[in-house]
């Protein structure tokens, strides 16, 4: 006949498997590089609109609700990376077929960071002399990519350093246009 300290001993043992086993029964979160392509996609049109200003409609008024509309939708990115924070990196890039390398994931956040800062060189070309009152704006938005590398770097490894050479040209052009304290983080990986 087992001894208390026996039983005791197995329900322990039973309790910690249950306990091992209840995270799975789980929904999984929404792996990275899925939430990385719906990103990009609900950015394309965004960044497009914010291309499309020219001289005659570069005013606060117009370009206010499209940086927003940018920096909402990265906020609500950030929400969902922070659900992978502490993953093991087969969850944060598993896809479909399999986990993804993480140089094919850098392939996925790099244009995510060329949009928003594409579009934003583009509006201060075409802006004239409003360069000067929507700039503050654009910084909101491309300031909204900082929270975004700080959520992504600790879940993997090596991913910002994939990264860093694939915007680099972009980073580059920006900082001629002395935007360099607007490509904050991103700068600062390069
Ligand atoms: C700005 O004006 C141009 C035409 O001058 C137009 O093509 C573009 O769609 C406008 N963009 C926005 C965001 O209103």
């Amino acid at each position: 006949m087992p001894s208390f300290s026996q039983i005791a001993a197995l329900a322990t043992v039973a309790f910690a498997a249950f306990a091992a086993a209840a995270p799975v029964e789980r929904d999984l979160p929404i792996a990275l590089p899925a939430i990385l392509t719906s990103l990009a996609s609900e950015l394309a049109p965004v960044t497009a609109l914010l291309s499309s200003i020219d001289a005659t409609n570069a005013t606060a008024q117009i370009v206010d609700p499209i940086t927003s509309q940018i920096e909402s939708i990265l906020d609500g990115a950030v929400n969902q990376i922070s659900t992978l924070a502490g993953a093991p990196v087969t969850t944060v890039l598993a896809t479909a077929n399999g986990v993804l390398s993480v140089t094919d994931t850098a392939q996925l956040l790099a244009p995510v960071l060329t949009t928003v800062f594409s579009a934003t060189q583009d509006v201060l070309n075409a802006a004239g002399p409003a360069a000067a009152i929507i700039q503050p704006l654009l910084n909101e938005a491309t300031a909204a990519l900082n929270p975004l590398l700080v959520a992504v770097a600790p879940l993997v490894n090596g991913l910002l350093a994939a990264t860093a050479p694939i915007v680099a040209p972009v980073v580059g052009e920006l900082e001629n246009l002395g935007l360099g304290p607007v490509v904050g983080l991103v700068g600062s990986i390069l």
